[in-house]
C-alpha cells in the first residue's frame, strides 16, 4: 500500500498514519515528526528548519523534497508507506511523482481529511506528545491513563511550541495557500478519496480503511 495522508494541521493525520501503517505492515514516513526529532537532536537540518516550523511556515521544498527522497530509498520503504505531511506544496508532489517514476512504482490512493476549523483549533491546543515515542494524546479527547506521561513508553508528554494559538492560525493559512491545490493535482490523477475527519478515531479510522480498499 503506497498511500498520501493529506489535510489541514491538526486533522488527525499523524494519529491514523501510525494506525494505519501498523495495520498495513507499511512504513510511516512523517516529515513533521522527522524534522522534531532532528530539531531535538540539534542537527543542521533541525536548525535550518525550527524557524519555518516555529513561525508555522513550511520547510523550503528543497529540503524537504532532499529528506523525504532519501527515505523513500531506504529498503524498509520498499513493502509500501503512509505518507504523512508530505507533499504539502505542488513543486513537493510534482517532485513526489518523478521520485516515484524512477522507482517503477505508483501511488494507491490519497485519503483527505475534512474536518471544520473550529474542531482543528480545539485538537492543536490540546494536543501533548511524548518526548519518547512521539505518540499523539490530547487532553480531552484521548488523555493518558497518568497525566502527562506516556501509556506507552513511560517517558514525558510536551506541547508543541507551533499549538500555540496564533502559530495555529498562521499554519491553517499556509495550508490553504500552499497545499490545498494538492487537493484538484490528486483529483485530477484519479487518486483522491475524501473521508471526515471528525468523529471518534476508530470511527476514522474505518473510514480510512473503506476509503483505501478501493484501491487493493
Ligand atoms: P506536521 O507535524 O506535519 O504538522 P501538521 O501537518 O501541521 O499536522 P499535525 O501534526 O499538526 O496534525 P495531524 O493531522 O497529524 O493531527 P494529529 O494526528 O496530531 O508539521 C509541522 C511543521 O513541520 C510544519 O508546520 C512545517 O513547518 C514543517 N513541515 C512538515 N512537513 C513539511 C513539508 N512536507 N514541507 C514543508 N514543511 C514541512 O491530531 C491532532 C490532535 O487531535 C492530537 O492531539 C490527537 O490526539 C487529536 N485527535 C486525532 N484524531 C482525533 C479524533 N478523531 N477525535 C478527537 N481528537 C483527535
Amino acid at each position: 500500500m503506497r498511500v498520501i495522508f493529506l489535510g489541514p494541521p491538526g486533522a488527525g493525520k499523524g494519529t491514523q498514519a501510525r494506525r494505519a501503517a501498523a495495520r498495513w505492515a507499511v512504513v510511516q514516513i512523517a516529515t513533521g515528526d522527522m524534522l522534531r526529532e532532528a530539531v531535538a537532536a540539534g542537527t543542521e537540518l533541525g536548525r535550518q528548519a525550527k524557524r519555518y516550523m516555529d513561525a508555522g511556515e513550511l520547510v523550503p521544498d528543497a529540503v524537504m523534497i532532499g529528506l523525504v527522497g532519501e527515505t523513500l530509498g531506504r529498503p524498509e520503504a520498499g513493502k509500501g508507506f503512509v505518507l504523512d505531511g508530505f507533499p504539502r506544496t505542488l513543486a513537493q508532489a510534482a517532485a513526489l511523482d518523478r521520485l516515484l517514476e524512477e522507482r517503477g512504482i505508483a501511488l494507491d490512493r490519497v485519503v483527505l481529511f475534512r474536518i471544520s476549523e473550529t474542531e482543528l483549533a480545539e485538537r492543536m491546543t490540546g494536543r501533548r506528545v511524548c518526548r519518547g515515542c512521539g505518540r499523539n494524546y490530547h487532553v480531552k479527547f484521548s488523555p493518558p491513563q497518568k497525566p502527562g506521561v506516556c501509556d506507552g513508553c513511560g517517558d514525558r508528554l510536551y506541547q508543541r511550541s507551533d499549538d500555540a494559538e496564533a502559530t495555529v492560525r498562521r499554519r491553517l493559512g499556509v495550508y490553504e495557500r500552499d497545499t490545498r491545490p494538492l487537493v484538484d493535482y490528486y483529483r485530477g490523477q484519479g487518486l483522491l478519496e475524501e473521508i471526515s475527519g471528525e468523529g471518534p478515531v476508530d470511527q476514522v479510522f474505518e473510514a480510512v480503511l473503506r476509503a483505501t480498499e478501493r484501491a487493493r
